[in-house]
């Protein structure tokens, strides 16, 4: 491939090179679970399928394009993603998180991370120094999101990675409400980049996985150690449907986050809404910092808030015609869910009261539908 293709051209084109036997478009979906070796204690690129497959090869190749990594890891979910990273951790080390994550990645760092000694601090991530304070001599990992979940904020990646750095810990992203259509972590010093495959990069809502991009290859090597000796990885007709949806993740995200916007916009004036949360509303406090940072477009996610009853907020999810009541993201149909409930139920209720996740919470992801259509839906269900 020529280096200077765009992301568009890449998604395409890079991990997909046309079959070499039988001239075919698209790269056969290689089922083998085992590899015929050269002869006894002789390697061949392959060899057993939890070790490397050729489809998994081709996508993690084309993730690593769009990342700017030195190459990636597919993973059986992002869960287990996030996992593999927090398996380089021993009794005693201490991570800090943000305080604006992820249920599951909550679920994990404090209820079974600690398990084996291993110690978690919830900072915001927005504020640098309050990361370095909270930072101690046993700190191994920092994680954020770069763009939180659910209240959307949005760290500043090159300030953290500097922090983080100096006192000599490792410092991974989760970008899948971001998607590197956005903004590419390892660019700005990150060192770990992960996605739930299942959002923006499967793009369809028909699959499950997860991925880890990085730039340097020793901490690949480590990675990949842990992943084979523990073995999440990443089916092969999995990698095939991540594949195929990364090669239209660009039209998908842009033509999402537009309408986003819009309905951003038209939900800030609504009487019945308290707060809107989009990176691309000027009221956002980090407006100014996304506008820097993503190429242009703020994103298909966005939340806002009812002044109202856990009860009521519910009744006003489950009223939507067009989008769904689900847990999940970032694919082609539009979906809503109440945070408090649904995708942060696994916070403890002090924590989800501390950190903003409030009864009266919304989280739209926006689909490829029309905006008309999308608009009409949510003032028939907020009344
Ligand atoms: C931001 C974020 N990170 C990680 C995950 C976990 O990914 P998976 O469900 O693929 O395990 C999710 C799932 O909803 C998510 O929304």
């Amino acid at each position: 491939m020529n280096p200077n293709d765009s992301f568009r051209t890449r998604a395409i084109h890079v991990g997909n090179e046309v079959d070499p036997t039988t001239g075919a478009m698209i790269p056969p979906v290689h089922f083998a679970s085992t590899f015929q070796q050269p002869a006894a204690g002789e390697w061949g690129t392959f060899d057993y399928s939890r070790s490397g497959n050729p489809t998994r090869s081709q996508m993690q190749t084309t993730l690593a394009s769009l990342e700017g990594g030195v190459g990636s890891l597919a993973f059986s979910s992002g869960m287990a993603a996030i996992h593999c990273v927090t398996m380089m951790l021993k009794t005693g080390d201490h991570v800090v998180a943000g305080c604006d994550l992820y249920g599951g990645a909550y679920r994990l760092l404090h209820k079974v991370c600690n398990r084996s000694g291993v110690e978690v601090t919830l900072v915001d991530m927005t504020d640098a120094s309050a990361v370095a304070d909270a930072m101690t001599e046993n700190t191994k990992l920092v994680w954020a999101e770069t763009i939180g979940n659910p209240r959307m904020s949005i760290p500043n990646l090159r300030q953290l990675a500097d922090v983080v750095h100096a006192k000599g810990a490792l410092i991974g992203v989760d970008n899948t409400f971001g998607t590197p259509v956005l903004i590419r972590p390892l660019e700005h010093g990150i060192d770990i980049v992960m996605h739930s495959a299942t959002k923006y990069l499967g793009g369809h809502s028909d699959c499950l996985g997860g991925t880890l991009a990085v730039a340097d290859q020793n901490l690949l090597d480590e990675l990949y150690f842990l992943q084979n000796a523990t073995g999440a990885v990443l089916d092969p007709l999995t990698c095939f449907l991540v594949s195929r949806g990364m090669k239209t993740l660009d039209l998908r995200v842009r033509a999402q986050s537009e309408t986003a916007l819009s309905l951003a916009k038209w939900l800030e004036a609504h009487p019945r809404v308290s707060n809107v949360l989009y990176p691309g509303l000027e009221s956002h406090p980090q407006h100014r910092l996304a506008t820097e940072c993503f190429e242009g477009v703020y994103g298909a996610m966005l939340t806002f808030e009812l002044d109202d009853t856990i009860e009521r907020t519910a009744a006003a999810c489950g009223a939507t015609r067009l989008f769904r009541l689900a847990v999940s993201l970032g694919a082609v149909e539009s979906l809503i869910e109440q945070p408090a409930t649904m995708s942060h139920a696994s916070y403890d209720a002090t924590d989800r009261a501390r950190f903003g996740i409030t009864d009266g919470l919304i989280r739209l992801s926006v689909g490829l539908e029309s905006y008309d259509d999308l608009q009409a839906d949510l003032e028939q269900a907020i009344g």
